[in-house]
């Protein structure tokens, strides 16, 4: 990587990610800072976005940039054939800073070794999605101990596919973590996770089925969507898309402290009834993206943002 680009959540230390939850927690307090005065940032999403597109574009906003870019490739030269190639030369003479979501995985650290304009990964096919990562350590961060450590952590859902999750995985290695998978036997976490786990003798377990006893031994509930887009065969989506539905009553033994975490967009996995339940975070983990991105954004274009 030819400059600060943040293209896998691997790239940073244990102190580095603690130095940017702390900075989230300054840009929470005080959001509109005048530290981009001057940037432009290109958002280039070549695959669909609510959450991460919306948040980085307001982040640099709130910051005192600017924004270019597109959210649907069809409207852009890619449909005429360029290559990423081409439109990454192209937009890093407008730019400062590229945000850029692709369906391939890989794409970011593609575009990261051929500009000198920093690359944020906002999602590479099911590889990574490492400012969600940063983004879900800030909720837990909040709802559950400054220190991240010791934590039982239960993903649910679509492990084979999920960037959110693999991300997470390597995010809190650092921090002791217990972990609980629960995915459908076509969904299971892949070998690469779970060696890596191994590795750093991170304890795991595995389970086909969703029980009210692995919620009760969980304090951060993560809750993932069968992601659709990364299945060739329908038939077998069809299969395993409504196979883990948390509902409210579910949640009547767990820990006082369990939240309820999920990247979203939520399609059925959580039952609506869990919203109104005090131990639902997701939505509040969507705003705090907001903060995170400034420090991220900061992060790579190496502002401090305390002067
Ligand atoms: N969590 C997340 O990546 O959401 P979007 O797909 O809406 O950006």
């Amino acid at each position: 990587m030819k400059n600060k680009s943040l293209v896998a959540i691997n790239q940073y230390s244990k102190e580095d990610i603690l130095r940017i939850l702390e900075t989230a927690a300054h840009f929470e307090e005080h959001p509109n800072r005048k530290l981009l005065e001057g940037k432009v940032a290109a958002t280039l999403f070549f695959e669909p976005s609510t959450r991460t597109r919306l948040s980085f574009e307001t982040a640099v906003i709130r910051l005192g940039g600017q924004v270019i870019g597109f959210q649907d490739a069809s409207t852009t030269s890619s449909s005429k054939g360029e290559t990423l190639k081409d439109t990454i030369r192209m937009v890093s003479n407008y730019a400062d800073l590229i945000i850029m979501r692709h369906h391939l995985e890989g794409a970011a650290r593609y575009a990261s070794e051929i500009t000198n304009v920093p690359v944020i990964n906002a999602g590479d096919g099911a590889n990574q999605h490492p400012s969600q990562t940063l983004l879900d350590l800030y909720s837990i961060q909040k709802t559950q101990r400054k220190d991240l450590q010791d934590l039982a952590i239960t993903i649910v859902g679509d492990l084979k596919y999920g960037r959110t999750v693999h991300s997470l995985i390597v995010g809190t290695a650092h921090f002791r973590p217990t972990f609980h998978f629960v995915a459908p036997k076509e969904l299971q976490m892949p070998d690469e996770q779970k060696n890596y786990c191994d590795a750093l003798h991170i304890p795991y377990t595995e389970h086909t089925d969703f029980t009210e006893d692995i919620i009760n031994q969980t304090d951060v509930l993560y809750m993932t969507r069968v992601q659709r887009e990364r299945f060739t065969d329908t038939e077998e989506y069809e299969r395993v898309k409504n196979v883990y539905i948390l509902k409210n009553d579910m949640l009547r033994h767990s820990r006082k402290n369990l939240r309820i975490l999920h990247p979203l967009p939520r399609v059925n996995e959580i039952a609506y009834d869990v919203d109104e339940n005090e131990k639902a975070y997701y939505f509040r983990q969507a705003c705090n993206g907001l903060f995170t991105r400034q420090a991220i954004i900061c992060e790579v274009l190496g502002i401090n943002h305390l002067i």
